[in-house]
């Protein structure tokens, strides 16, 4: 398996699950209540480039033909996955968890493929990895005061927050459900974790250093603190759900912790490489704004290794870059510096890392897509 190797295809190795992906999510989406259900449906619309799922789902074929574990009695799947969640319960008195009260409809029907490695709760795993993620950008872009995600409008500019932040809620209750109905505890924990890692994730960069201080220096802690915010509000969410999807498909001990490890790793790197593209990429080619951490006040790996070796920068990282011109100076700094250049090298060891983590997988096809999935992702423009 090889990087240069451009036979190798990650979507179309789960293609079939991927063509059903937003339709299953939107379905999952439904509410009676008609304005809500278009704000929890508005990100669906734009075509995302849907990273999570299908890593999850390569991550499940690649993990399809490992040993199982002593403990795996087969495939337990719940009878109810596909059941649909009772979109139009709001005014009735009717069970509103109960699948019987709303029978799936034939012209909605979900896709289980039955011909495939991928199990059903696999497939539905990572339509809720997408939902938590979604439901944090709803959120994310209300905190970040954003004006544009998947280059249109964002959910809070078109709805305004208070609608943002409550279909973000929405999601996260209908992600719930779903992984409930999964019926699979150690699951359910994992992804529930999740939730509060992305959130303690988001204070750790609220408070943006280790220690509150006025004129801040850089010390070792500075990098520790900040890739621990990183792992929470980015890796954790790839991670712990490739976990899960080694874990649905009964995968021993040794596989469901190399999942977890190439998760981790390529997570910690997709968000160095987003902060790397903050500085680099226009608007117009990332479909949301462009230097914005700055603007935010946020200290980023860039940033952090530039002050390193340029202690000029504490001051500005203090005040959080709000004296006149002090965005326009760090960034100054930042560009002069080997400050995106290191965060790369940074990047590239954890990339590294991460196919390290699954060389002892079974060789195969999905294998050989979570590789190139690792690849692309230093490649990657937006
Ligand atoms: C994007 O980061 C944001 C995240 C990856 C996580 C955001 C998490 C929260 C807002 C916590 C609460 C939300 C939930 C659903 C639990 P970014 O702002 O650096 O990226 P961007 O450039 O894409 O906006
Ligand atoms: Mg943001
Ligand atoms: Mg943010």
């Amino acid at each position: 398996s090889g990087g240069d190797n451009v036979s190798v295809d990650p979507l179309r190795m789960v293609a079939k699950e991927m063509k059903f992906l937003t339709g299953n999510i939107r379905q999952l989406l439904g509410s009676g209540h008609p304005s809500l259900d278009t704000v929890a449906k508005y990100y669906t619309q734009a075509e995302g480039k849907h990273v999570r799922p299908l890593i999850v789902l390569l991550m499940s074929r690649a993990t399809a033909l490992a040993p199982k574990s002593p403990r795996y009695n087969g495939q337990k799947v719940a009878a109810d996955i596909d059941s649909p969640i009772s979109p139009t319960s709001i005014l009735s008195d009717s069970n509103p968890s109960s699948p019987s009260s709303n029978p799936l409809s034939p012209t909605e029907s979900t896709y289980s493929p039955t011909d495939s490695d991928i199990l059903p709760s696999q497939r539905r795993l990572a339509e809720i990895t997408e939902l938590i993620h979604t439901a944090s950008l709803l959120h994310d872009d209300v905190i970040d005061h954003s004006v544009s995600r998947r280059g249109s409008p964002s959910a809070n500019l078109e709805f305004g927050n208070k609608m943002a932040v409550l279909a973000g809620d929405f999601l996260l209750s209908r992600a719930s459900v779903a992984l409930a109905r999964l019926r699979d505890a150690e699951v359910t924990e994992l992804l529930a974790t999740v939730i509060a890692n992305l959130v303690e994730g988001e204070f750790m960069q609220l408070k943006n250093t280790a220690k509150d201080e006025k004129n801040p220096v850089w010390t070792e802690d500075t990098l520790s603190y900040y890739l621990q915010k990183t792992y929470l509000k980015s890796a954790s969410l790839i991670s712990k759900s490739c976990r899960a999807a080694a874990l649905l498909g009964g995968a021993e001990t040794g596989t469901v912790e190399a999942a977890y490890v190439y998760g981790k790793n390529l997570g910690l790197a997709f968000q160095l490489v987003d902060d790397m593209l903050d500085y680099t990429i226009s608007e117009a080619e990332l479909g949301k704004p462009a230097g914005a951490d700055l603007e935010l006040g946020l200290a980023t790996a860039p940033l952090l290794f530039a002050w390193k070796n340029n202690q000029e920068l504490g001051a500005l990282v203090g005040r959080k870059f709000a004296g006149d011109g002090d965005v326009a100076r760090a960034r100054e700094l930042v560009l002069q510096s080997d400050g995106l250049e290191q965060t790369r090298a940074l990047a590239e060891e954890y990339i590294n890392r991460a196919i390290t983590a699954i060389e002892p997988f079974p060789e195969s096809e999905a294998k050989d897509g979570l590789v190139e999935m690792a690849i692309k992702t230093l490649k990657r423009r937006k």
